[in-house]
């Protein structure tokens, strides 16, 4: 296999390639299964050519360690509930984080290694940020899956403090750097992990999802910096196409919300933490209008147009398939149909993209926030199943809403408006949404599922 390491360079080249071209299938639904295999077979390159690069490799120890990852990895991949994936995902980040702290303290303790300034340089700081990913996401995930309280850390105190460790960890690195000082290294490392606690505990359970964005791309660059240590070209480029890219998603999803990192990460000013996560409470009485399920299919079998809302509650209630079912019942029946995707809907980017692809609805009727927004107005009927920010009006209207300058699916605009939900609750930020309260609007009161599962009986 030690002939092979003469190819390596050319092997991660195209490994490379791969990456970027999974990415790009990423970017579509249509590609998306396609992006996966280039990754798969990118991944697989990058792992075999290791074999041969490798000096004096452990064989049975690696592969002890793929065949273990491998067996937890495909089973919580075929276990995991759609709705868990967030905190899947930070859990996942954590170890990518643990990786670089490993292997930056086996590189800076191996016996006999000099490492130069550049290496020192590159060391502390792949361990710091390894570190801070690592209590970082780990908290994140126990907030996520409700282990822990999703309430943010607060006091006066918090900044200081954050401030402080940050200083040390900087100065113990820095020590280190100048001096190779092992136990300057140790010591920043323990700052590190809990500096990851203390940047995340304060950002409340609701604000997690771009949080965990965000740690995707630190453990990206965690991992860029094990590139530089193992001399690993496509370790570099892999972890910086994930550094890069968590960074867009994060930035993305703020736009989308209409926050700014800054204000995600320093505690949530603006919206207000405590209605983050979901409010619970009902609303002020005013008068709206509610039906049945069969009210609801009457008025779409009805209609030559009906979009389809799809938001967080479809994904609780798993409504997908009986949802793709009555869309396609419509669809026969010649009303033209389709579905209408805000970029934060749900609560993970692709949330509804994922629950429809799983559904197969044709992705011809999934259409972006930009291509429909403007179809609205020539629509008979909009059925908003479990969604609620994302139709606000108030984002558009109310210049003292905290969601004013979010953009929404302006599903107000339509002729007749379906609000299928449980009660009148507010949705995650908490707010009253004047759509509900249109003449134009009725509300059909159920779980999404049951409410769908009806629908589809009063098409028969
Ligand atoms: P939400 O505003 O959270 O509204 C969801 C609605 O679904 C609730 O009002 C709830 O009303 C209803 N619901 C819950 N369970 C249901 C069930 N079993 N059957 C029927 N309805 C049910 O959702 P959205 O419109 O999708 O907006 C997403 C929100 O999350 C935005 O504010 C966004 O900023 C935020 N967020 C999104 C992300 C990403 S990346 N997607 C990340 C962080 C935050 P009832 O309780 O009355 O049923």
């Amino acid at each position: 296999m030690q002939f092979l390491a003469q190819y390596a360079d050319w092997v991660y080249l195209v490994a490379a390639i791969l990456f970027i071209l999974a990415l790009k299938g990423l970017s579509s639904p249509l590609g998306a299964s396609m992006g996966n295999r280039y990754g798969m077979i990118g991944m697989l390159l990058s792992v075999l050519i290791t074999f041969a690069v490798a000096p004096n490799p452990n064989i049975a120890l690696i592969v002890g360690a793929i065949a273990a990852g491998a067996v937890i990895g495909g089973y919580r991949a075929k276990t995991v509930e759609m709705t868990a994936m967030p905190e899947t995902v930070a859990l996942m980040h954590s170890l990518v984080g643990l990786a670089a702290v490993l292997i930056a303290i086996a590189a800076v303790f191996h016996e006999g290694a000099a490492h130069d300034g550049v290496h020192r340089f590159e060391l502390f700081l792949g361990c710091f940020i390894g570190a801070i990913t690592f209590t970082a996401s780990v908290v994140a995930y126990l907030k996520l899956s409700g282990k822990a309280g999703s309430k943010p850390l607060k006091g006066g105190w918090v900044k200081p403090v954050q401030i402080v460790l940050a200083l040390a960890m900087i100065g113990f690195g820095v020590h280190y750097f100048t001096s190779e000082n092992l136990q300057s290294f140790i010591i920043m490392t323990a700052i590190a992990l809990v500096l990851g606690y203390f940047l995340i505990a304060p950002i409340g359970g609701g604000d997690m999802p771009v949080v965990v964005s965000m740690l995707n791309s630190y453990s990206g660059w965690a991992a860029a910096g094990i590139g530089f240590t193992l001399n690993n070209s496509v370790l570099i480029i892999a972890g910086s196409l994930v550094g890069s890219s968590g960074a867009i998603l994060s930035y993305i999803m703020c736009k989308a919300m209409n926050r700014s990192l800054m204000n995600v990460i320093f505690g949530g000013m603006g919206t207000g933490d405590d209605s983050a996560g979901g409010a619970t409470g009902e609303t002020k009485q005013k008068n709206y209008k509610s039906g049945s399920a069969e009210d609801a299919s009457f008025l779409m079998s009805n209609a030559d147009s009906v979009i389809i809302v799809p938001g967080y509650g479809l994904a609780v209630s798993r409504a997908q398939h009986a949802l793709q079912e009555f869309a396609t019942l419509l669809t026969e029946k010649g009303v033209n149909v389709r579905y209408a995707i805000h970029p934060v809907a749900g609560r993970m980017p692709g949330h509804m993209n994922v629950l429809l692809a799983e559904a197969e609805v044709p992705y011809e009727q999934v259409q972006e926030m930009e291509e429909i927004n403007s179809d609205f107005s020539n629509t008979d009927v909009v059925l908003v199943i479990g969604a609620n920010d994302v139709v606000n009006p108030a984002a558009l209207t109310d210049k003292n809403s905290p969601i004013y300058g979010m953009p929404i699916l302006e599903a107000h605009k339509a002729r007749t408006v379906l609000i299928v939900k449980r009660s009148m609750s507010a949705g995650y930020a908490g707010l009253d949404n004047d759509l509900f309260y249109m003449d134009k609007s009725m509300m059909i009161f159920g779980d999404a599922k049951k409410v769908v599962e009806d629908m589809i009986k009063g098409l028969h």
